[in-house]
């Protein structure tokens, strides 16, 4: 096999990590850059250059076609490849990173741009389209208005329009055009939800900050925005309105080489060669890292084979198509059903078993049968409980409850796609940028697994467009880009395509949990038995069983969760782990105990359950219009039926507690810097906060600095853990600051019964700013922890570096739905979430979480369903068209309402509430459904053809 400047990988389906799954000669330049070969800086527009260019083209065998066209009012000679999109000029030749990729296909609107004036998405809009006409990209607004904001951007900073800001400029290059449009028609006058809606139509935000949309889109329109900019409620909105905020898909370094990878197709296999001989032979192929080696094992479609670096994108994806991989093709086990089959093929025929694990927590040793792990238990008397149940079933008891709830799987989908650079200094240094939520363990991580000091590691992630559990451990495209920048010794990019993130790039498992539920003859609830078995595809981790334990606990319970493995990509940790299915069919019950005992389903939830604070969200529920008008169940008889569904949910109070925050002073201010990073949760502003309510000064004055893996041990983003972590630890470093300063104060500027007070210092003679004595005091840096919560942890160690608090938070959720009997289409109308998560730090941003985790939950009940082809385990839903995610129309009301009362022991009365806010939303919706309709669903998504069966009885 011929070979050049690139790396024979070692055996690589299994990595170090200890958090999770980890996978685990240069040929002539293609000139497709006019000015400077495989460099992915702006070319310059001189014929000299393109005539090089497309030599080298030709040399390369490449379809290569000139343009003259011009961006953002600036004159450009291109020479372009026939099927290269107008993005990839923009973005790669032009440097004009604004404009995102995030499906590549038309659907998610993040490539917005205009071409003489048309919202168009570049992502489709062939690069030889711009010839002759001109283009402009959101970093054409600054120039615009002479470095000013236009409305929509001051209107998305005002309402926090936004999280991890991957889509905003998609959307604002949309919404200037709507506004424009308006305004000339209907002047001063404010859009309807509807007409938003409509024109932003195609534009899609995973995190789910549609609400703030509607506000920032109709305000503005409304006129409500044509003053001063506004001081934003998040610290890094105004670089993510501005197109600014740099991904680490956006990064650019000096010969920066791009990488693509070699998948199988077959779900199951052995793989017998691998041939990268005319790949290799390929112009402007760099390197190629195998994956998988020659005998290694295939365990589901899209399993990385072969990584390939070359001089840019459109090269790669060439290259990889030379690839030529000899499989010996095996039988694969597609599905649950046939995984439990003792027929079907084994996916780990014996020991040494190492499946990656699909959960936050620690991984336990359980018993494997065939493809079955476990059991693993949470029981409390099971044995009575399970003889209770039987009692129940054998005298047909009104008060039993008893089913199969299923669920299906659903794709992380993160509009920024997993992506990391690589980019070795020497053999012994290495940067790293990545798209990552923990950019301290991906740094220690690396260190370990390359054998590198950990101070020679330098991880960066400045800002992650989304996550959700997906990006928590070292992933292959990090394995890929690191060897392939070794090998070729130039900094290389492995970015996933839409494709295979959904094949790929992470997955909540599916599940099957088998429910019965008895109530006694005073309604008490008696015994509760289920047994969830958890479809992770290759992955382990089932997360089920433990809600059961903390949900209306003081009554016998058999709990038990099995994995099963089958022949498909793993699961990973999704907000909320194991929530969605547990609280499907554990509130589903209990709506139905509630209906068969003749019982409200808030008194009924009120005997039953023993958490006092869910006690005033049942207050609060009851109080809440649509909940109090709602009539019987299945009261309309007509084509649209409306019903209103509620339930209860909970989340475990974790945090993390290795690690440090710095706060530290000079005469420009105060700086709070932690190796943590902001995925759109709010982690800047939330620190800014800590800050500010020490000091008494407004947020916006405190500089923030996370994403980067120099500064101070950081927590891992997960399990809601973050805003708990971090707001302690900076308080507690700002108030040692405050304190040196008051010292300062009274000493070196002669302040008598100086104390520290809002803003400033306080002393006999008045007070003086703390800017005022930050300009004589020397600089001064102090660090702060999370402690422990008054009273201890619950376990006295750390899992997984998790410390488990002595609380849970509490969350009660009411959903209108309409349901279409005749179309069988189900439409929530307007959602009230109540959430005790502790003190909310900063209201807004809180409630942009809530929001978006409510969207992600109704997106998973209702549309989300990755599809496996049952005859060989390839994925079907492979875009964003064929895998649905909620858009701007689905987005229902949302009202918010936060009770703050309590958990007095927990410091500074601050709990996490991101997985808070999706795990209970399947429910309420099914739960409404089943008051609309009569009929109570059991299986999700609520596809139409499945509603309308379930209609039909
Ligand atoms: Fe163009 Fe999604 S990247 S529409
Ligand atoms: Fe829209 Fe994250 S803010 S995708």
């Amino acid at each position: 096999m011929a070979v050049k400047g690139h790396t024979i990988g070692k055996p690589d389906n299994r990595g170090t990590s200890r958090r999770g799954f980890i996978k685990g000669g240069i040929g002539a330049t293609v000139g497709v850059l006019v000015s400077q070969g495989a460099d992915a800086s702006p070319p310059e527009s001189a014929a000299e250059p393109a005539v090089q260019a497309s030599e080298a083209a030709t040399t390369a065998g490449l379809d290569s076609v000139p343009v003259e066209t011009t961006v953002n009012g600036k004159a450009h000679t291109l020479l372009v490849y026939e099927d290269e999109s107008a993005l990839s000029v923009v973005r790669d030749r032009l440097g004009l990173t604004g404009a995102k990729e995030g499906c590549g296909h038309g659907r998610c609107g993040a490539c917005s741009c205009k071409l003489d004036g048309e919202v168009v998405a570049t992502c489709l809009l062939p690069a030889s389209s711009l010839h002759g006409r001109e283009l402009q990209t959101i970093e054409s607004l600054a120039t615009d208005l002479g470095g000013e904001l236009h409305p929509v951007q001051k209107a998305f900073l005002a309402e926090d329009a936004l999280q991890c800001g991957f889509c905003t400029p998609g959307f604002i290059m949309a919404a200037t055009d709507f506004y424009d449009r308006w305004r000339a028609e209907h002047g001063d006058t404010e859009p309807s939800r509807e007409q938003v809606a409509h024109a932003l139509v195609g534009h899609l935000c995973r995190c789910g900050a549609y609400p703030a949309i509607y506000r920032a889109v109709r305000g503005a329109c409304a006129g409500r925005f044509e003053g001063a900019a506004p001081t934003p409620e998040r610290h890094d909105a105004l670089e993510k309105v501005r197109g600014e905020a740099t991904y680490t898909v956006d990064v650019k370094r000096d010969g920066l080489l791009e990488a693509r990878t070699v998948r199988s197709p077959h779900a199951h296999a052995r793989v017998k060669g691998i041939d990268t001989t005319a790949a290799m032979a390929f112009s402007g192929v760099k390197g190629v890292h195998v994956l998988t080696e020659v005998g290694g094992l295939v365990r589901y479609s899209g399993q990385e084979i072969v990584a390939i670096a070359a001089t840019d994108r459109w090269t790669a994806e060439r290259a990889r198509r030379l690839v030529n991989v000899d499989y010996e093709v095996l039988t694969p086990t597609v599905g649950m059903k046939q995984a439990r089959d003792p027929e079907s093929v084994a996916v780990y025929p014996g020991p040494p078993r190492r499946p990656p694990f699909s959960n936050e927590g620690v991984e336990v040793p359980a018993p494997w049968k065939h493809n079955l792990r476990g059991p693993f238990s949470f029981h409390v008397q099971a044995g009575k409980a399970r003889r209770t149940v039987q009692a129940s079933r054998d005298e047909g008891s009104n008060g039993l409850v008893d089913g199969s709830w299923h669920t299906h799987v659903q794709c992380h989908s993160s509009l920024e796609p997993h992506a990391c650079v690589a980019e070795w200094n020497g053999d012994d240094k290495l940067k790293v940028w990545v798209s990552t939520q923990s950019c301290t363990d991906m740094a220690e991580d690396i260190a370990k697994r390359w054998c590198l000091k950990r101070r020679n590691v330098h991880v960066q992630c400045q800002y992650i467009g989304g996550g959700f559990g997906a990006k928590a451990t070292l992933g292959i495209e990090m394995v890929a880009a690191i060897e392939l920048a070794k090998a070729c010794k130039a900094p290389v990019r492995m970015a996933l395509d839409r494709s295979e993130e959904l094949s790929t790039g992470g997955i909540r498992p599916g599940a099957q949990v088998d429910l019965a539920m008895a109530a006694g003859k005073d309604g008490g609830l008696e015994a509760v038995d289920i047994t969830a078995y958890n479809d992770a595809g290759v992955a382990i981790g089932s997360n089920v069983g433990i809600f059961f334990r903390l949900m209306y606990p003081g009554c016998p319970k058999a709990i038990t969760d099995f994995d099963v493995v089958s022949h498909a990509p793993p699961g990973k940790p999704f907000r909320g782990p194991g929530g969605p299915a547990a609280f499907l069919a554990m509130e589903s019950s209990v709506d139905a105990m509630a209906l068969q005992l003749g019982e409200d389903p808030i008194a009924l939830r009120r005997r039953w359950d023993v958490h006092k604070i869910r006690h005033k969200l049942y207050d609060w529920a009851e109080k809440v219009p649509m909940w109090q008008e709602r009539g019987p169940v299945a009261a309309d008889k007509g084509r649209f039926r409306r019903g209103v569904g509620l339930a209860a949910s909970t989340w475990f109070h974790f945090a993390q507690s290795n690690i440090q925050v710095q706060v530290s002073s000079d005469s420009d201010g105060v700086t709070v810097s932690c190796a943590a990073q902001d995925m759109g949760n709010g982690t800047r502003t939330s620190m800014a906060a800590g800050v500010a309510e020490v000091l008494g000064i407004p947020r916006s004055e405190v500089e923030v600095q996370v994403g980067d893996s120099r500064l101070l041990h950081g927590p891992l983003s997960a399990g809601s853990r973050t805003t708990t972590t971090l707001v302690p630890a900076t308080k507690e470093a700002t108030s040692r600051l405050a304190k040196a300063l008051v010292e300062h104060a009274r000493k070196s500027m002669g302040l008598e019964d100086a104390r520290a007070a809002e803003g400033g210092v306080a002393h006999s003679g008045g007070k003086v700013s703390w800017n005022e004595v930050l300009r004589s005091a020397p600089p001064m840096s102090f660090t702060g922890r999370r402690k422990a919560d008054k009273g201890g942890w619950y376990l006295p160690f750390a899992l997984n570096a998790i410390q488990i608090g002595r609380a849970l938070t509490a969350a009660v959720s009411i959903i209108e739905v309409e349901v279409d009997s005749r179309l069988g289409k189900v439409t929530p109308r307007q959602v009230s979430y109540g959430i005790a998560a502790g003190r909310i730090v900063v209201p807004r941003l809180a409630a942009s979480q809530i929001e978006g985790g409510v969207i992600q939950g109704l997106s998973y009940a209702l549309l989300e369903d990755r599809r496996l082809d049952p005859r060989n385990g390839r994925l079907i839903s492979r875009n964003l068209e064929d895998y649905r995610i909620a858009g701007l129309g689905d987005a229902p009301e949302i009202d918010i309402h936060f009770e703050e009362s309590g958990f007095e022991h927990v410091r500074e009365r601050i709990l996490g509430l991101s997985e808070l806010s999706t795990v209970g939303i399947a429910a309420t919706l099914c739960n409404a459904v089943h008051h609309a309709t009569g009929w109570r669903p059991r299986e999700l998504p609520l596809r139409t053809e499945r509603v309308l069966k379930g209609l039909a009885g």
